[in-house]
């Protein structure tokens, strides 16, 4: 076997080392709910209060994702699953560099969240279930997408022809119909202070 010259250097830094240059931990803080519900809004409000308490976070959502690395994928259930199967093996880059990642993705069945989790890993993983009624999201309807949806323009569109399936217990539910965007985001964050 060849002698090993650099016995220091060729091991990378450790998630340890990260967390420790960083004060603070690695967590995956995973939304899910229907289009509309208000995950990538409660996500920012949670990202700016961190910010502010010098926690260092990354989002994750449809924007920055589905635009770019998963550009080539749809809404079939095969393609929603690659996508979370990405997504989660991206967010786990960023939580082993000790970074609090919050991903905003409808990902719609127990199956795809399950897949998420058992990528990420039980221990940094935080399932928070955006509540909010279809009815509410659907009067929203921000991208009009439920109004293209109902006149059949959008096939497998969540929640009108596609399923959404509840998470069974997840670490923290939200409704952002009853709660305002304040209670919502310090729900998130004291659940994050807890860890
Ligand atoms: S997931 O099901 O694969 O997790 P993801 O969160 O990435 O979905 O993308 C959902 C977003 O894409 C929605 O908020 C909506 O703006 C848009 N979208 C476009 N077509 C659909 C569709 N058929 N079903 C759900 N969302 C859609």
């Amino acid at each position: 076997m060849a002698e090993n010259i650099y016995p220091i250097y060729d091991k990378m830094m450790t998630r340890q080392d990260k967390e420790q240059l960083l004060q603070q931990k690695g967590v995956m803080v995973w939304f899910t709910g229907l289009s509309g519900s208000g995950k990538s809004t409660v996500a920012m409000g949670v990202e700016r209060e961190l910010h502010r308490r010098g926690i260092l976070c990354r989002i994750l959502d449809g924007d920055n994702i589905r635009a770019g690395i998963n550009s080539n994928l749809g809404f079939s259930e095969e393609d929603r699953r690659e996508n979370i199967r990405r997504i989660a093996e991206i967010g786990k880059l960023f939580v082993d560099t000790g970074i609090v990642t919050l991903a905003c993705f409808v990902s719609p069945t127990r199956d795809i969240r399950d897949m998420a989790r058992q990528i990420i890993g039980q221990e940094d993983f935080r399932e928070v279930f955006v509540s909010t009624p279809i009815e509410e999201c659907e009067r929203r309807d921000v991208k009009g997408l439920y109004a293209r949806a109902r006149r059949g323009e959008v096939k497998d569109f969540t929640g009108i022809s596609a399923p959404f399936e509840a998470p069974e217990n997840p670490a923290l539910s939200i409704d952002t119909s009853r709660l305002s965007l304040q209670e919502s985001v310090e729900k998130v964050v004291e659940m994050i202070a807890n860890n």
